[in-house]
């Protein structure tokens, strides 16, 4: 399980591990190193560096929204009746299948200030508190929350960020 013991080393986590560095565009495998564009556009580096980062070393966006240093558009054409529009809406639900670990809390306002409730609804999560069998496993293999954590939305490294609430049987944070 990634942890080395019996030598005199302090136990070794994967888990601190700090992002990889931003790649430059010429190198990211998506911008065309050759094409024309490639000197004129900021690179990501530089036009990320005053945004608020995560403990890993990523840029945290739900900060980087809320305190103003972007404002993304909410749809291609401004139709608000346009497919897929986010609509903002603030309630939580407290996740308590977490053992040992904090209990999960999951934030609707951070989601849905940039994706629409069909982003979700009904083919990711039923909307119904505690309709989905979700566990940790299955979020690591790319289900539910793993969807979008660890591909488009922050890593699962950074575990506080989902399991925010300490209860009597959760331990000290042993995981930062
Ligand atoms: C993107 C959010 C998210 C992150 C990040 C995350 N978890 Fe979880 N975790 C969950 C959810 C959701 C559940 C299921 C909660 C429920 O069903 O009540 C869960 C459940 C668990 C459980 C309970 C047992 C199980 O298998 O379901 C453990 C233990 C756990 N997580 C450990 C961790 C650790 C350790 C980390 C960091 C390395 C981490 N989690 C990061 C969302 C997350
Ligand atoms: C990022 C994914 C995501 C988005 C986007 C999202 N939800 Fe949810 N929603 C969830 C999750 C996760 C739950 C909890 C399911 C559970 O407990 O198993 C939930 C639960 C719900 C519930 C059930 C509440 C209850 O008390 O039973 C309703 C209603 C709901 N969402 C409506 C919406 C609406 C309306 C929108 C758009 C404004 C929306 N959701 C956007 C993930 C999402
Ligand atoms: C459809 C994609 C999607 C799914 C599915 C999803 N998330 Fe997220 N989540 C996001 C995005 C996008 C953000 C905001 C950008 C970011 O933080 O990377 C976010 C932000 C969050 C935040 C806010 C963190 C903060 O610092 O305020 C929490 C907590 C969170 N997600 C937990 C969860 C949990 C728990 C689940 C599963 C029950 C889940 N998410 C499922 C896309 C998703």
């Amino acid at each position: 399980m990634g942890l080395i013991m019996g030598s005199a080393a302090p136990p070794v986590f994967a888990l601190d591990l700090k992002a990889p560095p931003l790649a430059p565009l010429a190198e990211d495998g998506i911008h065309d190193p050759k094409g024309a564009a490639i000197g004129a556009l900021q690179e990501p580096y530089e036009a990320m560096k005053d945004f608020p980062k995560d403990r890993r070393g990523e840029v945290d966006w739900v900060r980087t929204l809320q305190e103003g240093y972007i404002k993304p558009r909410k749809s291609l054409t401004g139709d608000p009746w346009e497919e897929a529009m986010p609509m903002e809406m603030d309630f939580d639900i407290i996740m308590k299948h977490t053992m040992g670990m904090p209990w999960v809390r999951f934030p609707h306002k951070p989601h849905t200030q940039w994706l629409a409730c069909s982003n979700c609804h009904p083919k990711i999560f039923i909307p119904r508190e505690g309709a989905n069998d979700i566990s940790m496993t299955k979020v690591l293999r790319g289900e539910y929350c793993g969807r979008c954590h660890d591909k488009v939305a922050f890593s699962l490294f950074v575990c506080e960020r989902c399991h925010s609430v300490p209860h009597e049987n959760s331990p000290p944070a042993w995981w930062k």
